[in-house]
Order: C-alpha cells, then structure tokens, then sequence
C-alpha cells in the first residue's frame, strides 16, 4: 500500500496541494498517495491522535490549525518555533515533528525569480502581521538580515511583529501612512493581507505613487494571479510577483521533508498555472 500524506485544515476543498504532491509522487517513483483531511477547528486533537495511530507519514497544515497544532506535536524545529506556526509535519517512530516551509518557500521562489535581489542592505515593507506575514517576515529578518518594516491596520499587530523580527535584523512599524509616505526606502514591497482575494476587494492596499522604479512588488494571493495591488505596481513599470512561486516551494520543501526528494518546481508551476488558474 502507498504510503500516506495529506492536508489537514477547513476550508480546503480548492487546495492545489494534492495534485501537486501526488504529481510529484508519479514523477519520481515514490509510493505515496496525498489526501485532503478536512478537520474543523475543534476536533484537531483527534484527528492529531488519528493520524499517528493511522501511521500517516507526512501532512501539511492549514488554516486554521497553524498555531493550535504546536503543543499537540512531539518536536517542533526551531524555525518554525519561532514563527509559532507549523505548516509540514513528518511522522517518524511514532513521534510527530513539525516545520514551517512558508517563509523559506517564501524566499526561495523570490531568489528563482529574483535573483541576488535581497540581501542584508536590502529594505522590505511587509503589508500585513498576520499569520502568512509572521512566517515571511520572520525568515527574510532570520535569513537575509534585511531590515524588514511591518505596517498593518492594526498597529499593535504591526508592533508585536516587528519587536519579533528585531531580534534577528533592523525593524520598525508603520501605519499605512508612514508606508506611503516613505515607500521610495524600500527595494521590495509584500502584501501578505487578504485585500484582492476576494473580487468585491479589489483594491491595493496602500497607494504605490512614491514608489522608486526598479522596486519588486509581491503578493501571497496566486489566485487571481494580479490583484490590484499587483497590476498598480505593474502599470508603474515595477517587478512583480505573485504567490504561486511561494506556493510551489512550500510544498517542494515540504515534500522533501517526507521523501528526501527536492522536487522540480518550475514544471509544476507551469503545469498549475494551464490547469488550475
Ligand atoms: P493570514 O494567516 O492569511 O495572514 P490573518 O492572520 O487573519 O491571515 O491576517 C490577516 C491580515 O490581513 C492582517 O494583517 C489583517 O489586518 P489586521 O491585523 O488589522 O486585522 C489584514 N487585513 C485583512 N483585511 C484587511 C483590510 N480590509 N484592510 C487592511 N488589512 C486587512
């Protein structure tokens, strides 16, 4: 029999995930089979003990159990301690171990598309402290040391986040203001929140005319592939990038947690792109 994997969360009946990790099983040999496991938030504690008893060998983890799941687990990797949230779980002797792969998929799509693009001279605005913007700017503080701005509606959020982010690099909050205000500082500019997902929101977060040419504009959304956010920098004749990158190498690592295989990503990302977006 295959050996198992799947997706814990609620909602995820549009999750890109199965097709992509049992694509991937195909491609190179392994017997896996990659299932959705819808599992509301008030039961993760049984579908925790169902899943080791069950011997599942890996799972990844959404919305809303990316917090909840920490204490629920036998080892958590310290990266992902950091960011307080766990995405990939591998099931080895029993124990559960958990990992955050967003961030580093994050910026492992950014540094393919991108190239020496970041680095500890660069400044990064974070749109958003939130859960997806805790893993992002987390990793680019911890793993570039660029000094990472966090502005956010809520600007005890935005604090919070940035007090974090500065024990690794050079960090401040903003309100949405001061980001306008001063958006000519920053190489690279990430909208984390959930502004242009939905179509009757489809606006850009913050106003982008203060921004310098040659500035790199990204996004977490992947679905619409532009959202306003991204077509405004785009019309100004910024770089852009959307959130499939980050998307494909969330799961490539995550794969590679269970199989040891570091898997092709450019292929699939393509390949979703004509059959899903
Ligand atoms: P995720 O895990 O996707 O990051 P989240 O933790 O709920 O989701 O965070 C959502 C982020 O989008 C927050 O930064 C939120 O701002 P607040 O902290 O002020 O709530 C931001 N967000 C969502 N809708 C927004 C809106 N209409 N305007 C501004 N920010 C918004």
């Amino acid at each position: 029999m295959a050996d198992r994997y799947g997706l814990i969360g609620a909602p995820i009946a549009h999750s890109l995930s199965p097709s992509m990790h049992n694509f991937w099983f195909e491609e190179y040999g392994i017997s896996g089979d990659y299932r959705l496991y819808p599992v509301e938030k008030d039961d993760l504690a049984q579908a925790v003990s169902r899943i080791k008893e069950a011997e599942i060998k890996g799972f990844n983890v959404t919305f809303p159990h990316k917090t909840a799941i920490l204490p629920l687990l036998d080892e958590v990797d310290e990266a992902a301690e950091v960011i307080g949230a766990v995405n990939t779980v591998v099931q080895t002797g029993g124990r559960l171990i958990g990992y955050n792969t967003d961030g580093i998929g994050f910026l492992k799509g950014l540094k393919r598309n991108f190239p020496n693009f970041i680095d500890k001279r660069s400044s990064v605005l974070i749109l958003g402290a939130g859960g997806a913007a805790r893993s992002v700017a987390l990793t680019l503080a911890r793993a570039t040391g660029a000094h990472v701005a966090i502005c956010n509606r809520t600007y005890s959020k935005a604090v919070a986040l940035s007090a974090a982010c500065g024990k690794y690099s050079d960090s401040d909050a903003l309100n949405f203001d001061q980001a306008e205000r001063q958006l000519d500082q920053y190489q690279v500019v990430i909208n984390t929140t959930s502004i242009g997902l939905n179509p009757d929101e489809d606006h850009s977060v913050i106003h982008l005319d203060k921004s310098l040419p040659g500035t790199l504009f990204a996004d977490l959304i992947y679905n619409p592939s532009r959202t306003a956010f991204l077509r405004e920098a785009e019309q100004l004749g910024h770089l852009v990038m959307n959130g499939l990158p980050m998307l494909v190498y969330q799961g490539a690592l995550a794969f590679q947690k269970w199989t040891g295989v570091f898997p092709e990503t450019e292929k699939m990302e393509d390949r979703l792109i004509k059959i899903y977006l």
